[in-house]
């Protein structure tokens, strides 16, 4: 019998509407060529557009619809004309704390044939997992705007660390350095965040001595932040809070070939709700609209879904063939010196996946 995955497709905004489209004929293709499964997917409009003519980010009952999907593949959201604090805490960070997708899964690792622009670094020195909080932190949203225009203006905006929340993430952490066999990397800012980062590093501490077996590390956000540049062979699976994590996934981008590249799953572990899958990328409304945009981002994460309903074979398979795109360089989009289109890179990937599909089967 053929499982049929239900997918809600959020494209947004700018370039994720195009890379999107690019996700939705790789995953489309892939279902095809296994014959196990099928994906449904359900679009749905919502974004900035949405909201200029609607006045909202998604419809009332948008979580609703939203719970009965078993994954959401969201492109990006924020468009110049509709201020990002309302686009993006009505759509992104409300799927993201309304599903309780409290972890950020950022692989940050240089495939072959993707360009680094650090000198003298060989590719296995870039391959790190970054997991990041995506509950609550700097990111809760709690604070208040006082007097606002008055001469006592005031704004405050308050970081809340749970002990729930701060644990769940610490130990999801540890649980995947213990089944990879890799170390785990604590990042934190404890000298000047003397609440939030205080504790963070205690809870750390008093989890590391249930995994005695994970070789742990701990670093200040600013000294991690230069060693992932002059060493990131440091780094193994890593843990660290929703702003810090942010910061640092644009700068390990950066690293292992550029934003166009780098993916990010959104997940609630229990799946009670549905994960989603992201590039971690934005709208690029600097290239939006012109068919250049970078689709390999949204590949990876397509391939993070896949491996999320237990298709990891098709999730490899999918990196291999990403990687075989970038060794040739012919196919590339101009974010990484090349002359291709969109769809150009994407046919080149979805090619490649199914050359090998065929030679395997
Ligand atoms: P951005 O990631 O959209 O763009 C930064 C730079 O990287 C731009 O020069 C852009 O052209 C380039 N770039 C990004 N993705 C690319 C791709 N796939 N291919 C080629 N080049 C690519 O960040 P920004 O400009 O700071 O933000 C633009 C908007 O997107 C804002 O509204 C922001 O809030 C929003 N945003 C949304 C998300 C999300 O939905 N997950 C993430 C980041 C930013
Ligand atoms: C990301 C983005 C979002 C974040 C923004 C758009 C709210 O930058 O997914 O990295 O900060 O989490
Ligand atoms: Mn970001």
């Amino acid at each position: 019998m053929v499982k049929t995955h239900r997918i809600a497709v959020i494209a947004g905004d700018g370039i994720g509407k195009e890379v999107i489209a690019e996700g939705v004929k790789l995953l489309q293709k892939i279902a095809d060529l296994d014959g196990r499964f099928s994906f449904a997917f359900e679009y749905f409009p919502w974004g900035c557009e949405y909201y200029v003519k609607h006045g909202k980010m998604m419809d009332d009952d948008g979580m609703e619809k939203l719970k009965e999907f078993d994954a959401i593949y969201l492109g990006a959201v924020g468009y110049p004309g509709v201020p990002d604090h309302i686009s993006l805490w009505e759509l992104l960070l409300k799927i993201r704390k309304g599903f309780d997708q409290y972890v950020n899964i950022r692989p940050i690792k240089l495939l072959a044939g993707a360009p680094c622009p650090l000198k003298g670094v060989n590719r296995d020195q870039i391959d790190m997992l970054v997991i990041r909080e995506n509950s609550e932190g700097e990111y809760a949203g709690a604070g208040d705007w006082l007097y606002p225009g008055k001469p006592e203006e005031v704004v405050l905006q308050t970081g809340v660390f749970s002990r729930k929340g701060t644990e769940r993430i610490i130990r999801y952490a540890f649980e995947t350095a213990r089944q990879q066999g890799r170390s785990l990397t604590s990042i934190s800012k404890g000298n000047a965040l003397n609440y939030s980062m205080v504790f963070w590093d205690q809870i750390f501490s008093e989890l590391a001595l249930e995994y005695p077996d994970v070789p742990t590390y701990t670093y200040l956000v600013d000294a991690a932040s230069m060693f992932f540049v002059k060493q990131p062979e440091r780094f193994e699976v890593v843990v660290t809070s929703n702003l810090f994590g942010d910061i640092l996934t644009d700068l390990g981008a950066a690293l292992a070939g550029g934003l166009g590249l780098a993916a990010g799953a959104n997940i609630n572990p229990e799946r009670n709700y549905p994960s989603m899958f992201e590039p971690i990328h934005g709208s690029a409304p600097d290239i939006a609209g012109k068919g250049i945009a970078n689709p390999l981002a949204a590949f990876w994460s397509a391939s993070q879904m896949l491996d999320f309903f237990g298709y990891e074979s098709w999730g490899k398979l999918v990196l291999q063939s990403i990687e075989q795109v970038l060794i040739n360089q012919t196919k590339l989009t101009p974010d990484m010196g090349g002359p291709a289109t969109t769809q150009e890179t994407s046919q080149a990937v979805i090619n490649e996946l199914q050359r090998v599909a065929n030679c395997e089967s």
